[in-house]
This record gives structure tokens, C-alpha cells and sequence, in this order.
């Protein structure tokens, strides 16, 4: 069996309900929306975030949850997807889950658009039932990753990102979805406080890993489903270019800097660069730090007794570090 689907396993039929449910909670009757939401879920991405619901609302309830829990994960996917709707016109990328963006597609008016329509039916969904708790979680989340997104275009602008700067963009314009998605699992099952919070953290430390790979796939040339080698196209510096910058002689960094600064649409230039970065330790710097996150969360789920749901979240951290795509 592929790995996802062990990991799925355990909540098969969950996800199964949740994939009618998430469809449903798109309908408009407008029909180029309705077009344009038919060929989202169509071209649907791994779903991590709903899977990341459920096992933890089971986790947590010993594999008891209601309604509040398919309408948690809706919620958080119709965040997802469209942050990552916005993303791509934010990014000017025209590939997204192995075909074409909304933007490459039906361009940018309608790609801004359909993301803000996506947003709206999340607060709807939230508000129809009184799922409050919820939303708090799923707003806090969407401030942080509009935030993360715009603190990232300022320090691509001006070029002065440290490692602290790195994190906290990271743990904003992801990990901050990942531990609402964990948070949620667990206020979805009325768990009390101090079990959302760690959940949330839980969230946070595998979403902060996870995004290191995102960043870690844009020095490989791997079919991903989304461009690779475009970070420094865009002049957005990651994890193994810092680290290779701050363990640079003075020669080296100018180098570096005037590469990303004014040679980053010279492709021969960009590929010395990444030849640099992996010659100089970036890549095995970054993989470490990544998986210092992972041992991190693992701690979190080792307070918990031993049951199918946690065995699919051990496996599932593995995966966020592990996958191909
Ligand atoms: C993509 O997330 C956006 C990032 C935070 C890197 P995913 O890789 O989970 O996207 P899909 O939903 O599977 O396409
Ligand atoms: C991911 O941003 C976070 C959000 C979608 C807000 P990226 O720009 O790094 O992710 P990809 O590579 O386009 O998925
Ligand atoms: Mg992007
Ligand atoms: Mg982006």
C-alpha cells in the first residue's frame, strides 16, 4: 500500500464524506464560478490539511466526532486553496497541482476573485452553524499567512532576510494553516484549552518542517506539479541560500547577493548559484534544521497512548519530510 494511504486508512470513510461536503460548500449560481470551482476540485492537491483534522479530532476523542469535524475541514481547505489561488498571482506562477494555475487559465481579475469567493464561503460556513471557535482558529491563521506573504515581498525587496526572519515568514504563510488545521481537530471535538494549544503547536513545529521541504524542492529539478528554481527568480531567499550566505567570505557574499539582486532572470546565473548553495553545505544545513522541527513534533504526539489515529500522525510527519510531491 502507498503511504497515504496507510496513513488514510483510519479515516477512509472521512475523507470520503469530506470530499462531497467540501464540493458542496462551493456551489454558487454564478456559472463561470461554478466552472471555475468544478475544475478546482477536479485538480485537487494531496489534502494534508483535512487529513491533519481528522486524525487529530480522532486522536484526541478516541475516534468520536461529529459534523463540527467535516465542517472544521472544509473550512481549513477552502482557506488552503484559496490562499494558494491568490498565491499564484501573488507569485506570477502558472502551474499549480500538475496543470494550469486559475490565473494562467482565466487570469489575474478572476483568479483575485474566485480567492476572495473561496474565503467568504469559509466565514459562511463557520457562521451558519455557530462553529465560532473555529473561525477564531481559521482567522487567526489568515491574517498570519497575509502577513507572512507580505513580510516575504518586503525582504525579497530589500534583501536583508536573516535566519530569524526565515521563520517567522515560514511560520507565518504555512505553518500558521497547519496548526489552525490541528487546532481545529481538536476544538471540533471539544477538547479543552490547553489540548488546542498543544495541537496548535503540534501544527506549527510539522508545518514549519513542511514548508522547509517546499523550499528544499526548489533546489532539485523534480516534477513537483509546481515550478522549481524559481525562488531566486522571484529574489526570495531560503533557508540553504541564508546559511550559505552567513558561512560566506566577503567576496562570496557580494557574489551572491548581486546574483539574486540583479542577474535573477539570467538563468546560467541562477543554476551557479544553486550549484554554490549545494557545494557549500546549504542543503544539509537546511535538511537538519527541518528535521530538528520534526523530532520536535514528534515529542508533542509521544504524550499521547499509542492508537491507530496517532500511529497515522507519526507516519504522517514522516511524510511531510519524505514525499516526492
Ligand atoms: C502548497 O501546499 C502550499 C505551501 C504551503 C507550500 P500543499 O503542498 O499542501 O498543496 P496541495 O494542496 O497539495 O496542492
Ligand atoms: C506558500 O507559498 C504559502 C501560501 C500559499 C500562502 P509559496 O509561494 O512558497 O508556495 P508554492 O510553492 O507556490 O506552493
Ligand atoms: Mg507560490
Ligand atoms: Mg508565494
Amino acid at each position: 500500500m502507498k503511504v497515504v494511504e496507510h496513513i488514510k486508512s483510519p479515516i477512509q470513510k472521512e475523507m470520503e464524506l469530506f470530499e462531497q461536503k467540501f464540493k458542496e460548500s462551493m456551489i454558487s449560481n454564478v456559472p463561470l464560478l461554478n466552472r471555475i470551482t468544478h475544475f478546482i476540485i477536479r485538480r485537487k492537491g494531496k489534502q494534508m490539511r483535512p487529513m491533519f483534522v481528522f486524525l487529530v479530532a480522532k486522536m484526541v476523542s478516541n475516534g468520536n466526532f461529529k459534523e463540527k469535524t467535516y465542517r472544521g475541514a472544509a473550512l481549513i481547505e477552502l482557506i488552503h486553496t484559496g490562499s494558494l489561488v491568490h498565491d499564484d498571482v501573488v507569485d506570477d506562477s502558472n502551474q499549480r497541482r500538475g496543470f494550469f494555475s486559475i490565473n494562467a487559465l482565466w487570469k489575474n481579475k478572476i483568479a483575485v476573485l474566485v480567492g476572495d469567493y473561496l474565503f467568504s464561503k469559509s466565514l459562511l460556513l463557520s457562521i451558519d452553524h455557530d462553529d465560532f471557535d473555529l473561525l477564531k482558529l481559521v482567522s487567526i491563521a489568515l491574517k498570519e499567512i497575509t502577513e507572512g506573504e507580505l513580510l516575504q515581498i518586503e525582504k525579497a525587496r530589500q534583501l536583508d532576510i536573516t535566519e530569524a526572519i526565515y521563520f517567522e515568514i515560514i511560520r507565518q504563510k504555512t505553518a500558521t494553516l497547519i496548526a489552525a488545521c490541528c487546532g481545529i481537530g481538536a476544538a471540533s471535538v471539544e477538547a479543552p484549552k490547553e489540548e488546542i494549544q498543544r495541537m496548535r503547536k503540534f501544527g506549527e513545529l510539522i508545518g514549519i518542517a513542511f514548508q522547509i521541504k517546499d523550499d528544499l524542492f526548489d533546489y532539485t529539478e523534480e516534477k513537483i506539479g509546481k515550478p522549481t528554481g524559481i525562488d531566486i527568480k522571484e529574489r526570495k531567499m531560503t533557508l540553504p541560500l541564508i546559511y550559505t550566505l552567513n558561512n560566506s567570505s566577503s567576496k562570496e557574499k557580494r557574489w551572491l547577493v548581486n546574483s539574486v539582486k540583479n542577474r535573477n532572470k539570467d538563468k546560467k546565473r541562477v543554476k551557479e548559484v544553486i550549484a554554490f548553495v549545494k557545494q557549500n553545505g546549504g542543503i544539509e544545513y537546511t535538511v537538519s534544521k527541518m528535521n530538528e522541527y520534526k523530532v520536535k513534533a514528534l515529542e508533542i504526539l509521544d504524550q499521547y497512548p499509542d492508537s491507530e489515529y496517532k500511529n497515522s500522525l507519526i507516519e504522517m510527519v514522516n511524510y511531510v519530510i519524505d514525499r516526492k510531491i
